[in-house]
């Protein structure tokens, strides 16, 4: 079966909804006919400060959404990317190959570092990238499922992969991202036109999965639209509009066509109104099984330690692979 993987990072006390519309709902549904591997990227987090108390609540929190999201731990593997040391090991052999200039030609490095400045940027964010392509190598995935901002990163682990095989013999997997077309890019609620995102300028276009109803509710409610009044399913010219079809469809698993049809003639705040409801429908069970699970952290963390062990069986074999091709001494 084909390995599939991915993961988030545990940097809020809630994933977001492009996390969940994006991301996680597409994993639930790969769980029938892959082999699985979901975890939590607590490394990717630090390139950033993090507290470290928060961190750990975090890491217990991402792992609890994911399976109250719908990640059937018996199924999948489930893992903290820390406990698993060989994702480091191979992220150093890999930094060892990559062209400095092709890992500043990240997008995303660029980004984040203009806004932080020189100084307050890490040699950590910088290679995030290549410990990305080690997470994903190190299990010889088949299929990456993320959303569309993580496109160049899966080109980078691609290209990494392929000139390790040809430098030193077939290796790796190379990957496959699966990105989604409808669901790749949830939007702002307040800026429509800007990814969805925790480092939003406001919080008031931004779900939660874990917020409380009505706090989402208002924020839906508020959420940029147009001056026009048809509800129709247009990205140019009427991206807010395009943004809450898009949710809608994805928590309902209708066709947006059909969302369309029901709303039309109807205003604006009609469908803000159903939207609201339906994305708190969704999230209600999760809510509540999130919960559940963070009240037993004891359970919550046998489930990650036995995903660990199944981890690093996988892992620990494509780093001693890995090891013995670039001519390190075998340990005896
Ligand atoms: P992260 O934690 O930023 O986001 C987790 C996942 O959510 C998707 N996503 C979105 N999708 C649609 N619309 C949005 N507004 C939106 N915001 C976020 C992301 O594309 C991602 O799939 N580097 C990764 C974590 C990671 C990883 C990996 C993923 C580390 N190693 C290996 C896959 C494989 C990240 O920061 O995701």
């Amino acid at each position: 079966r084909p390995r599939v993987l991915s993961g988030v990072q545990p940097s809020a006390d809630s994933l977001h909804l492009g996390n969940y519309v994006g991301a996680l709902r597409n994993w639930v549904r790969m769980q029938d006919e892959n082999d699985c591997i979901f975890f939590i990227a607590d490394m990717h987090s630090i390139t950033v400060p993090q507290g470290p108390a928060e961190l750990v609540n975090r890491t217990r929190v991402t792992a609890a959404q994911y399976i109250a999201a719908g990640i059937d731990p018996e199924r999948s593997t489930m893992l903290v990317q820390s406990h698993v040391p060989e994702h480091a090991q191979l992220a150093w052999v890999l930094n060892c190959i990559t062209g400095y200039g092709e890992a500043a030609r990240m997008t995303q490095f660029k980004d984040k570092s203009a806004k932080q400045g020189n100084d307050a940027t890490t040699v950590g964010l910088f290679t995030y990238p290549v410990l990305m392509a080690a997470d994903i190598l190190v299990y010889q995935s088949n299929l990456v499922p993320v959303g569309e901002d993580q496109r160049q990163h899966l080109e980078l682990t691609r290209n990494l992969a392929q000139r390790f095989n040809t430098r030193f013999g077939e290796t790796f997997t190379v990957p496959e991202p699966k990105i989604m077309r409808e669901t790749a890019k949830i939007y702002d609620l307040q800026r429509p036109t800007a990814k969805m995102s925790k480092s939003a300028d406001s919080d008031n276009g931004l779900i939660r999965l874990l917020d409380p109803a009505k706090k989402n509710a208002k924020k839906i409610k508020s959420a940029v639209t147009d001056d026009g009044t048809e509800i129709r399913f247009d990205r140019d010219e009427k991206p807010g509009i395009a943004n809450l079809l898009t949710i809608y469809s994805a928590m309902t698993d209708r066709p947006v066509a059909e969302i369309v049809a029901e709303y039309e003639g109807k205003m604006y705040g009609h469908l803000k109104v159903g939207l609201a409801e339906v994305v708190n429908e969704a999230l209600d069970p999760i809510q509540k099984r999130a919960q559940e699970l963070l009240d037993d952290p004891a359970e919550l963390d046998r489930i990650l330690a036995r995903g660990a062990e199944k981890g690093r069986e996988i892992a620990a074999t494509t780093l001693a692979e890995v090891h013995e091709k670039v001519g390190f001494l075998p340990p005896q």
